[in-house]
């Protein structure tokens, strides 16, 4: 029989792993905090844009094979397996906010203490190294009265989801990377995982920790590398999408993740590296290549603002038509977003913004309530003085002359490449 599975987490993480593991054909109980959530989640609404995601949760509550809840004590009690999914959010000085995964630690010990069956507990949530040995395994035997190994089994499996291909990067995963405090514990997480088709790596908890911060600071780094060679190479007056194509081809290299623009935003590279950088701090060293990683990040997000400004001179009162806000295309999360970054920039020239995206605006107009919005990517143009692409929505390579031609003053930049240099005239790249 397969295994019964509890998932702690309603957010991106918790509800891609819940519904894939159903789509897998395990039994899971997914368990959030508000009503509410929970109730419109029973129903079939994901709540959080992801494509797939929704007609994946139908078809699994369909076929009994998923359920939500907020009764922790029933989803222990009907599972053999937890998976910590909760948010860690940053803190204000950057450092990693532990308290959701204290919280659930001790709540699951909670219920653990009552059980017969031996129950493997897993995080999956990102947690910066030491986090599962020092705080998560002595929450858990605090309120469970038990003990780690002998009486229950513990894991930490990061997750490498990209938010827009969550279910698919679930589904499809390049590796499972396991953590194990001891044989028994990753035995049976690998026993589960062996029906994906992907290698599994075992190793122990602090390097399973590890990996997931190396993984996503490594990436950041391979964009800012990418955004500084871009850099150079505006100077220079060549695309640097030119020259990555070349460095790409290297086997050491590859080239993924080489896309330079206007710096990397979302709820996972900023707040990995800030939590990493705090972390190595605390033992005792500094980690200067990651501080800068992250400076040159910030000032990436408003190269394009001093671009407008070396074409326009002042800002004031000009017209700037805002093309794409979330953080990336996909998805409506505007979490460290670019556009946040030049939208306050402009603001603090006096620029007047015209804003659209296919699917951010609502989450924008909490942060912003003051800017005007529009309802298509032709709206937002009409009239500006400039316009400026920031995340690269499939439907920005649809537009056309026509469209451009609708700004009063024909200035296009583009922070993100997108637009086709054979099918429109004279715009400008952030590197290119
Ligand atoms: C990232 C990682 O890619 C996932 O593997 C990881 O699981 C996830 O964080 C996490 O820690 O949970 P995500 O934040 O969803 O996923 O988004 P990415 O697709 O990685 O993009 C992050 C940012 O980098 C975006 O702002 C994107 O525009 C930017 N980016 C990405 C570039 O500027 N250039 C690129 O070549 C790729």
């Amino acid at each position: 029989m397969k295994s019964a599975m509890c998932v702690i987490g309603t957010g991106y993480v918790g509800l891609c792993t819940g519904v894939g593991f159903a789509e897998k054909g395990f039994k899971v109980i997914c368990v959030g905090r508000t009503k509410e959530k929970i109730e419109r989640i029973n129903k079939g609404d994901p709540i959080i844009y992801e494509p797939v995601l929704e007609d994946s949760l139908k078809k699994v509550i369909k076929n009994g094979l998923f359920q939500a809840t907020i009764d922790l004590k029933y989803a222990i009690e009907n599972s053999n397996i937890s998976f910590i999914c909760v948010g860690t959010p940053s803190k204000h000085d950057g450092s990693i906010d532990l308290g959701d995964i204290r919280k659930a630690a001790e709540d699951i010990g909670k219920f653990m203490k009552t059980k017969k069956d031996y129950h493997i507990v897993v995080v999956k949530s990102t947690v910066v190294p030491e986090t599962t040995d020092k705080i998560v395994i002595p929450s858990l035997e605090k309120t469970s009265g038990k003990k780690t190994g002998r009486d229950f089994g513990v894991c930490m499996n990061p997750e490498f989801l990209r938010e827009g291909m969550a279910l698919k990067d679930f589904l499809e995963p390049d590796r499972i990377v396991i953590g194990e405090y001891n044989k028994k514990s990753g035995d049976i997480l690998e026993n589960i995982y062996k029906i994906f088709n992907a290698p599994i790596l075992r190793t122990n908890l602090k390097v399973a920790e590890t990996i997931k911060y190396a993984n996503n600071a490594f990436l950041a780094t391979k964009i800012s590398f990418a955004n500084e060679i871009g850099n150079i190479c505006k100077k220079l007056g060549i695309d640097t999408y030119d020259v990555f194509r070349g460095v790409g081809m290297d086997h050491r290299i590859s080239p993924h993740f080489f896309n330079a623009g206007a710096g990397w935003g979302g709820s996972c590279f900023p707040k990995d590296v800030s939590a990493l950088i705090a972390k190595s701090k605390e033992l005792g060293y500094e980690p200067k290549l990651l501080e800068e990683v992250r400076e040159l990040n910030k000032r990436q997000k408003v190269r394009i603002v001093e671009q407008l400004e070396s074409k326009l001179g002042s800002l004031k009162d000009k017209k700037i038509a805002l093309l794409g806000l979330s953080f990336k295309p996909n998805t409506d999360d505007i979490r460290e977003a670019s556009s946040i970054a030049i939208i306050e920039a402009l603001k603090r020239k006096g620029a007047a913004i015209i804003a659209y995206d296919p699917q951010a605006i609502e989450n924008m107009k909490q942060l912003f309530p003051d800017l005007i919005y529009t309802k298509t990517a032709q709206e937002a143009l009409k009239g500006v003085d400039a316009s400026v692409i920031i995340t690269e929505w499939e439907e920005f390579k649809q537009l056309n002359e026509n469209d451009f031609g609708l700004m009063k003053n024909r200035l296009i930049f583009e922070g993100r490449k997108v637009l086709d240099p054979n099918q429109i005239k004279d715009f400008e790249g952030i590197c290119w």
